[in-house]
Parts: structure tokens; C-alpha cells; sequence
């Protein structure tokens, strides 16, 4: 039996985990085989054991198939030695566990074309996929921090860099998820700066060679930025380093209505994954039964789909969600007139109702 580790963390994670684990409950209610236990990540994990990814959690999550989390961080931690905030404890998790490929789906649901702050008609119909690199770039690479230099001023510093088989082995998973959509890869860089990227636009036409199906085009950061909003559709797969794959997929989330729509998964070479919304611990709502869950029920989906080989289960929990969206239930974030306003708990159970 495939066994998951669940990880609330801080914020609103609490809240929209416990909205995807009545999920989980209603889908092992209908025969799923798994079990799962909870482990703590993040500030609440520095608060129990005085680390962001103890080795508690470690223990758990190394020996688990698959791992749900929330989301990490909170103003209350943003002092703290760096080595101790929230934000480590996930760097150190996606490290620990290789998790070099996030998988960050934009799919705009018919039902939220009104939701989008862009014209329907921009929107309408939108799937496309970020691929971003996930354990190299510039939050990894060494040397990094403040040090005071020459002149006696402070002086921060960090390293973009990335390795060939960094490049190769994402470049791989980038063209084998476009050959499984529509065949069209846009690998985002900024090549013409950035000796780093200027290799892995290198890397994506040698490895090119191997999909000859599969159409590859390059495009600038700053452009991509740009096309993104003017006409998101032309795009099929992106795939881009981690920064800028961080910043075009918060970007891409607008698309679909709201960032709280938008999931993801991060996997290694071995299908095994971390499962989590693309968003943050959104302090500014934590606590007040508010969130939008649907972005971590939408990452258990993606866990169904690349963890558990339940192809079936994933389309019925994406069904779910499709199905009280055309209901008219509306969290906040993507309330307009005429729907039916929920909180975040309401919304798990319409959720479940609908499985
Ligand atoms: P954020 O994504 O938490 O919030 C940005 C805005 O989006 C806020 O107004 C928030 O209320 C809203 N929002 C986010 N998720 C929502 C949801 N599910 N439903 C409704 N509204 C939602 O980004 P931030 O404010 O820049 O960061 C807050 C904290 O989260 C920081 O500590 C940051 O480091 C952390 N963070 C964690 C992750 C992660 O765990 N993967 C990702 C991003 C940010
Ligand atoms: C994300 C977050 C993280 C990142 C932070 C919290 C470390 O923004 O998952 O997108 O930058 O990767
Ligand atoms: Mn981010």
C-alpha cells in the first residue's frame, strides 16, 4: 500500500490541507489504497523541534511515496537566522528528496472567464504548462551571502548557476510532457545576458535532437513576461530555470482567475512527488476560514495522476472541482456576482459531495 506523508505547515496551509486530506478520505472511503501521516514542516516544525525540516520530518517524508504540503511561512518568522526560516525548510525538502521537476498546470476553468482580471476572450479555453527547474539556479548555487567587502559596505551576493545534466535531465522531462500535450515547447531564458541560460538554451537544442515531434522555440524572460498577458494561449509547455520559473507561474496564475486555482507537483527521476499549491502561506487570510482549497485539492489530482498511477481518480477529483465550480460556489478570491459565496471548509465539502 502507497503510503503519503501530509505536511500542513503555516499560514492558511492548515486550512487547505484539511480540505484536501477530506478528499483523500472520501477517495480511500471509495477504495483507494493508501494511508498517510502527518509530519510538520516549516515554522510549525521550528516551533516543535527548533528546525524548518527536522530530521522527524525527514524520516517520514524519505520513506513516503508521496508528500502533501500546504504551504511554509509567516511574518513571525522573517527575523530569524536564515538557515531556521520556513522558506529553507522547503528549499531543504525539494533538495533532499531531488525534486528537480515542478510541474505547474494553468488551466482556466470555463466557469472563472470572469475571474480572470484579463478579457475573457484572452483566457478562454487557456492550458498550458510551466515546467520549472526546482533544485538549481540561483537558490542553490554557491557562493551566496552578505559579506562587507573592499570598501567597507555590505554586499549581498548569490550565484546562478547551472550543471549540463541539471539542464539535460529537466530539458528531458520538458519535451516528454509537450509530446503528451500539443507538441509545442517554449523554453524560456535570457540568453542573451546570461552565460547560465545561454547554456541550457544550448542543452534544449541538443536534447531537441531526441523529440523530433515536438517543436521548440526559445523566447526571453522579459518578453515571455509580456506575451504571458497579451496572448497566453500561444503557449503549450514552458520550461524555464527555477527563479524564473517562480515568477512566470505566479504570473500564469492570474490567468486562470486566481493563484488559489493554481497547483502543482514536484518530481524526481522516480515518480515519486511533493504535491502543493503554487501559492504561498498567505498570511494576510490565515485563520479566517477564507482560502481557496482548490489549488491543494487540485495538487492531490496531480499526486493521483504521477504518485499513485490512479489516472482515473485524478480526473474524477478534477471533475469534482469542475463540478461545483459550474455549481456557482466561490471562494473569495474568486467570487463575482451572481455565484454563492463559501469559505474554505465549505468549499472542501462541495468538493467531496461532488466525488
Ligand atoms: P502568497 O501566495 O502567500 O499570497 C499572495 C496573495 O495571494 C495574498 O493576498 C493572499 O491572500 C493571496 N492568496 C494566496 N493563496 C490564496 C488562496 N489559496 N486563496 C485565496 N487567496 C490566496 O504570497 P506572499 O504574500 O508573497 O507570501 C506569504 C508567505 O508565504 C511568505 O512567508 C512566503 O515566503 C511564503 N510562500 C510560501 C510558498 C510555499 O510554501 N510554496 C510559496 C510562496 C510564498
Ligand atoms: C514557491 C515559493 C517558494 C519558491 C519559496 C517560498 C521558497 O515561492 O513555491 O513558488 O520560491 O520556490
Ligand atoms: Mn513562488
Amino acid at each position: 500500500m502507497k503510503h503519503i506523508a501530509v505536511l500542513n505547515g503555516d499560514g492558511i496551509g492548515p486550512e487547505i490541507v484539511a480540505q484536501a486530506v477530506k478528499v483523500l478520505d472520501k477517495l480511500i472511503e471509495q477504495g483507494l489504497q493508501v494511508s498517510y501521516e502527518y509530519a510538520k514542516l516549516g515554522g510549525e516544525a521550528y516551533d516543535a523541534y527548533g528546525s524548518p525540516y527536522p530530521n522527524e520530518t525527514q524520516e517520514i517524508v524519505r520513506k513516503a511515496d508521496a508528500v502533501l504540503l500546504g504551504a511554509v511561512g509567516s511574518p513571525q518568522y522573517d527575523n530569524l537566522d536564515r538557515p531556521l526560516r520556513p522558506e529553507r525548510g522547503l528549499l531543504a525538502i525539494r533538495k533532499d528528496l531531488n525534486l528537480f521537476a515542478n510541474l505547474r498546470p494553468a488551466i482556466l476553468y470555463k466557469e472563472l472567464a470572469n475571474a480572470s482580471t484579463l478579457k475573457p476572450e484572452v483566457v478562454a479555453g487557456l492550458d498550458i504548462l510551466i515546467v520549472r527547474e526546482l533544485t538549481g539556479d540561483i537558490y542553490f548555487g554557491e557562493p551566496r551571502g552578505i559579506i562587507t567587502n573592499d570598501k567597507g559596505e555590505r554586499e549581498g551576493f548569490n550565484t546562478m548557476r547551472y550543471s549540463e545534466s541539471e539542464i539535460r535531465r529537466i530539458a528531458k522531462v520538458s519535451f516528454e510532457s509537450a509530446q503528451k500535450r500539443n507538441k509545442k515547447l517554449c523554453s524560456v531564458d535570457k540568453a542573451n545576458v546570461l552565460e547560465t541560460t545561454e547554456l541550457w538554451r544550448q542543452i534544449f537544442n541538443e536534447v531537441a535532437k531526441d523529440y523530433p515531434d515536438v517543436e521548440l522555440s526559445h523566447m526571453y524572460v522579459d518578453n515571455c513576461a509580456m506575451q504571458l498577458v497579451k496572448n497566453p494561449k500561444q503557449f503549450d509547455v514552458v520550461a524555464t530555470g527555477n527563479i524564473f520559473g517562480d515568477i512566470l507561474s505566479d504570473q500564469a496564475s492570474m490567468l486562470t482567475g486566481s493563484i488559489g486555482m493554481l497547483p502543482s507537483a514536484s518530481l524526481d527521476e522516480n515518480g515519486k512527488g511533493l504535491y502543493e499549491p503554487s501559492h504561498g502561506s498567505a498570511p494576510d487570510i490565515a485563520g479566517q476560514n477564507k482560502a481557496n482549497p482548490l489549488a491543494t485539492i487540485l495538487s492531490l489530482a496531480m499526486m493521483l495522476r504521477y504518485s499513485l498511477n490512479d489516472e482515473v481518480r485524478a480526473k474524477q477529483v478534477e471533475q469534482a472541482v469542475q463540478k461545483v465550480l459550474e455549481q456557482g460556489y466561490r471562494t473569495a478570491d474568486i467570487y463575482e456576482d451572481g455565484t454563492t459565496l463559501v469559505g474554505c471548509a465549505d468549499m472542501g465539502d462541495k468538493v467531496v459531495q461532488a466525488l
